[in-house]
């Protein structure tokens, strides 16, 4: 029997648990930097070692990160169901967690790139990209992360996974970003939905959805059990 397929649409909320700080919420990144100055291919262009400084913290403290009871519960999905994780995070975490399907929409830090040319990324050894770190074409290595001003490579398979899921579950995300907050758009209309986030604001716009206000470590769990009955 082919088992039915979730598409888990995580955003860094399910990380906030794990100590990774989210973006918007008070107390967030885009409090302390400005998004222009670290997250924009003009940022690079300007000043490619304040970018590469920013983003070296940012993977320092994900290789410290260890995943959480949210991560650790959507593995257990794969018992029953085909599971894909669609997620918007650069962290590793649920891959760390053992989820088996897993794409990244916005990149990995834990991967270095070329400027030249975006096929070409490499496993990062350590934490840093340093200023004269060369791709094998010769160009300075960037962090492989999709940057405000520049196109989702991976948003038309995502578009495809979710418009086949049975059910959509929806963890820490404020659906503030595009495309990536377009996935919803894309599954059926009829297909049950989740959305797990303290600050679940209404989300009337989304059909046949239930709202669970509550931190990943304790929704996602739950849902998982109820899930897995
Ligand atoms: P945001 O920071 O915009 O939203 C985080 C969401 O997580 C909010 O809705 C919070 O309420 C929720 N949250 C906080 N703590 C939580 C917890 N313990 N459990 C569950 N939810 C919690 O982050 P994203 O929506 O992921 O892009 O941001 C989207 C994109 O904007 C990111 O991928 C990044 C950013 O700029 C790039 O860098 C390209």
């Amino acid at each position: 029997m082919t088992k039915k397929k979730i598409i888990v649409f995580t955003g860094a909320g399910i990380s906030a648990e794990s100590g990774i700080k989210t973006f918007r919420d008070s107390g967030g990144l885009w409090e302390e930097y400005k998004v222009e100055d670290v997250a924009t291919p003009e940022a690079w262009e300007n000043d490619p070692a304040m970018v590469l400084s920013f983003y070296n913290k940012r993977r320092k403290q994900v290789m410290e990160a260890q995943p959480n009871t949210a991560h650790h519960a959507l593995v257990e999905l794969e018992k029953k169901f085909d599971v894909h994780i669609i997620t918007q995070n650069i962290d590793d975490l649920h891959e760390r967690a053992g989820s088996k399907k897993v794409m990244h929409l916005h990149g990995e830090i834990i991967k270095s790139r070329s400027s030249v040319d975006p096929d070409l990324t490499y496993m990062i050894k350590g934490w840093e990209i340093n200023i004269g770190e060369k791709c094998v074409k010769g160009s300075q290595l960037r962090p492989h992360i999709v940057w405000f001003g520049e196109s989702v490579p991976q948003m038309e398979d995502a578009g495809n996974l979710a418009a086949k899921a049975d059910i959509f579950i929806i963890v820490g995300t404020s659906l503030n970003v595009y495309p990536a907050a377009g996935l919803v758009d894309f599954v059926p209309h009829n297909t049950p939905k989740y959305l797990i986030d303290p600050q679940a604001v209404s989300k009337d716009y989304i059909s046949n959805i239930t709202v669970k206000k509550e931190k990943a470590g304790i929704g996602v769990p739950e849902l998982v059990k109820k899930l897995l009955i």
